[in-house]
């Protein structure tokens, strides 16, 4: 593994790579009327173009080659199978169990997981089903119609995008909101408003020691306390986490503490308990639509065949673009608003899973892994960094997402939006030459003199590379399946590279830091052990928040 960048399977990918660095996209689809079909995938509701990318079938075979070289195949067996491919924290990864038909054994260490995945699913829907019919009271008798959700990044990112996503679904009446930074400004705004007597606070952390989540939930405890008494609290809180003790300790009744298993990596956790509020949201039938959907991705990437395999895919392209173009980032561009928060969370996804430079051996690795994802919602991102996707020095493969079918009044809006969306993908496939610059200059008056001036800057390369994926309507399964597609597609990326998707070392040192600078904040003063930088900021930030406001 740790030579895989001199196996044969990867020298033919540069060599391949070499070939096709010499041809563009316009050539290879004036050369293949038969391309979007050969290229694209139909998942029923959801359909993936590749055709825009810079790929032949001969990429997909010397790609799937890689892949076999590289032992994807076997790992992913491993992760079905919850063999404890975590290896550093000896942990398996099991979220696709979590979406598992109930009466489907999962058996981990000789037990039947799905069995404890179905019975908290029930004690969910249960408080969920209450909530809809406002039979659940908080302390003076009053039905909790408020949910405010307190995590931070797996136990907030999902949760938070998917009921964003979600929002045209949601049932009529109920709030849900979230606050996961530790800046008051974010608990602030998510209680504002808010009648305590009718809110619902829900805790949710693995590990129940996140220091934002626990700095929010002890501020939303006082909150309800000043409206309903202290021994009133109990009756507003729900918590969801792996250490269930520490939850009790909270103040949390045993009946509103919803387990998560180790099994389950906070970023990947959206589809347990942890996606209370989107159950709260959506009803128990929307959560049920949303494990379907993913769940029928992850029969397809369990089963079918490379060619079919749309998650290897995905991920396969990722590696050919990051290891054999050497593009340092990717975009991920919605066109669909309700989607704004799906690179935040793809951003958790992708980087926390494989920024890592080490092998699962303890090696350095020896080539590139995870590349720098970011994105936001067409049409907006058009107006702000499309520029750079266009005309700029790196090529960034972008992955376009539309959504055919729209739940809002406004048909126009609609056809405008999609409108937007394949023309984007089309002028960065097609480019603009010097010759196409020249002639459109002259067609609109222009003299000869200023059209060879301007022409230049007019110039598009084309060749950017765009997959699209079109879902017939953005709602529970389909999302779902969207999830579970880029889910797979980042362990397929992590297994080729041969490090560890589902750890997070890399966020340790930081955390441990703050906690010794935290007295100097409060006043004390810092420790020694501090660079110049850091004593000289501990004195700035003293000294501005000790001077008279502005
Ligand atoms: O940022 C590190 C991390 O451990 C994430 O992996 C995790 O999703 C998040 O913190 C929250 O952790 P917890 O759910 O334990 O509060």
């Amino acid at each position: 593994m740790e030579r895989l960048h001199q196996s044969p399977a990867w020298m033919a990918l540069e060599k391949h790579q070499a070939a096709l660095a010499q041809v563009h996209l316009r050539g290879l689809f004036r050369a293949d009327p038969q391309r979007f079909q050969a290229h694209s995938h139909d998942l029923g509701p959801v359909w993936v173009d590749f055709s825009k990318n810079l790929i032949t079938e001969e990429t997909w075979t010397l790609l799937e080659g890689l892949a076999a070289e590289a032992g994807l195949f076997a790992r992913r067996d491993a992760m079905f199978a919850g063999e404890p491919i975590n290896a550093t924290e000896r942990r398996a990864v099991l979220h696709t169990a979590l979406r598992s038909p109930s009466g489907r054994p999962v058996i981990l260490e000789g037990r039947d997981v799905s069995v404890d995945v179905h019975g908290v699913l029930q004690q969910m829907f249960a408080l969920v089903d209450t909530f809809h019919r406002d039979a659940l009271f908080g302390a003076t008798g009053a039905p909790l119609r408020a949910v405010v959700h307190l995590g931070i990044g797996g136990s907030d990112l999902g949760p938070a995008m998917v009921c964003d996503a979600l929002r045209a679904h949601a049932r009529p009446g109920v709030e849900v909101r979230f606050a996961s930074n530790v800046d008051g400004a974010d608990l602030d705004l998510a209680l504002r408003g808010l009648d305590p007597r009718e809110t619902l606070i829900v805790v949710a952390s693995k590990t129940f020691t996140t220091v934002e989540t626990f700095t929010n939930a002890r501020a939303a405890v006082e909150w309800l306390a000043a409206a309903v008494g202290r021994e009133g609290v109990g009756a507003h809180l729900a918590a969801i986490t792996a250490s269930p003790a520490a939850a009790h300790g909270f103040g949390v009744s045993a009946d509103r503490t919803f387990p998560i298993w180790d099994w389950v990596g906070g970023r990947y956790s959206l589809w347990s308990a942890i996606g209370l509020p989107i159950a709260l949201l959506v009803g128990s039938e929307g959560f049920r639509s949303l494990l379907d959907g993913a769940n029928a991705v992850d029969e397809e990437f369990r089963a079918a065949p490379f060619a079919r395999n749309t998650a290897a895919k995905m991920g396969m392209l990722s590696i050919w673009y990051r290891n054999f173009w050497k593009f340092p980032s990717k975009a991920v561009l919605p066109y669909a608003q309700n989607l704004r928060r799906l690179p935040a969370y793809l951003q958790q996804a992708d980087m926390e899973s494989n920024g890592k430079s080490t092998t699962l051996d303890g090696a350095p690795v020896a080539w590139s892994t995870g590349p720098v994802l970011f994105g936001e919602p067409g049409t907006n991102a058009q107006h702000s960094f499309f520029q750079l996707l266009h005309q700029g020095t790196d090529v960034i493969p972008a992955d376009f997402i539309a959504v055919a079918r729209t739940p809002y009044p406004t048909p126009r809006h609609h056809a405008v939006l999609l409108a937007n969306c394949l023309a984007q993908t089309e002028a960065l496939l097609w480019g603009r030459t010097r010759d196409e610059a020249m002639a459109e200059l002259t067609a609109q008056g222009v003299d000869a003199l200023e059209a060879a001036r301007l022409a230049p800057h007019k110039v598009f390369p084309g060749n950017r590379p765009t997959t699209t994926i079109v879902l017939d309507e953005l709602r529970p399964h389909t999302l779902g399946m969207l999830l579970a597609l880029y889910e797979h597609s980042i362990f397929v990326q992590g297994a080729v590279w041969g490090i560890n998707s589902f750890d997070q070392w890399g966020v340790e040192l930081g955390k441990a830091m703050a906690t010794r600078l935290l007295p100097a904040m409060e006043g004390a003063a810092p420790g020694p052990h501090h660079d110049a930088s850091t004593l000289g900021l501990v004195s700035v930030l003293e000294r501005f928040r000790k001077s008279e406001k502005g």
